[in-house]
């Protein structure tokens, strides 16, 4: 198998890189394969307290591997089980940071959805420009797109195919923060850092209620983050943040 998801590590952060530069790291079956089962792998490991997922200054991905999906059949795509690899994504434990230079296209732009947040270059471009090549997004772009911006925007970007420029995707809530074009990796490293330095119960807890405000209807997700609250406050983590804080020391994890 070849090298398409490259990965490093520093300390408490896994970074993935996606490397197909001469595609503009069209997300093939191979590199989705590879992807979902060293962040599956990432996840399971404790130490791994966050991962960013990046591409390159060119390209985050350009979408779908339009090769590809030019010679397979809908029951070619049915039975590799493309899309439902997808939900190994979101059911990840680890906070997931896409650091996005450049293209970010169609299945590239649902999988920078996919993940927890987005840090951007001003340089990314974002799109879901499927209907132009005859399909459309399948991979959520309908429906965390528009959750995430709003319908009119949603619509506008499905179906005419225009790119948002990242200041645009910042003030319309796709990406959480944009910063100057050869920082975008460090910035999303260092944000990772921060992330991962947190205690790891009440980081898992947070992120998992924020996922139901974005799944559901407000009151379940209110009582589900009430549940979520009990879990993290049980923790012994929580007992040392707070006595951390009272006695005016740096909390010690132990992630139990
Ligand atoms: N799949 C396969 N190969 C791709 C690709 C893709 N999605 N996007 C780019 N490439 C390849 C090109 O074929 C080209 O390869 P060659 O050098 O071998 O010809 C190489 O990457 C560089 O691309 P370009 O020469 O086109 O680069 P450019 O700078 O002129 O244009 C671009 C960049 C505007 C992103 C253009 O490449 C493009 O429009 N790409 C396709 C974008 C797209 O339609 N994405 C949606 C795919 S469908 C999908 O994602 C389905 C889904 O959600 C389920």
């Amino acid at each position: 198998m070849s090298d398409v998801v490259l990965r490093e590590r520093d300390g408490p952060v896994a970074v993935l890189t996606l490397n197909r530069p001469d595609a503009l790291n069209a997300l093939s079956n191979e590199l989705m394969e590879q992807l979902v089962s060293t962040l599956q792998e990432l996840d399971r490991d404790d130490d791994v307290r966050c991962i960013v997922l990046a591409g390159n200054d060119k390209a985050f991905a350009a979408g779908a591997d339009i090769a590809e999906l030019a010679r397979s059949s809908a029951i070619d795509l049915y039975y590799q089980r493309r899309i439902e690899r997808w939900d190994a994504i979101r059911a990840l434990w680890t906070p997931l940071v896409a650091a996005v230079s450049g293209y970010c296209l169609g299945g590239g732009c649902e999988l920078a959805l996919a993940c927890d947040l987005i840090v951007a270059s001003e340089s990314a471009k974002f799109g879901q420009p499927e209907t132009g090549v005859g399909v459309i997004p399948g991979a959520g772009g309908t429906q965390r797109l528009t959750r995430a911006v709003g319908k009119s925007l949603a619509m506008d970007i499905i179906l005419s195919g225009r790119f948002l420029a990242a200041d645009e995707a910042l003030a319309a809530g796709l990406v959480a923060r944009v910063v100057q074009e050869g920082e975008w990796l460090d910035e999303a490293k260092r944000l990772a850092q921060e992330i991962a330095s947190k205690a790891p119960i009440a980081t898992r807890l947070a992120k998992e209620g924020v996922d139901r405000a974005y799944e559901g209807p407000l009151q379940l997700g209110l009582e589900y983050e009430r549940r979520l609250l009990y879990l993290a406050f049980a923790s012994e983590d929580a007992k040392e943040g707070l006595n951390a804080f009272l006695e005016k020391r740096k909390p010690e994890w132990k992630a139990r």
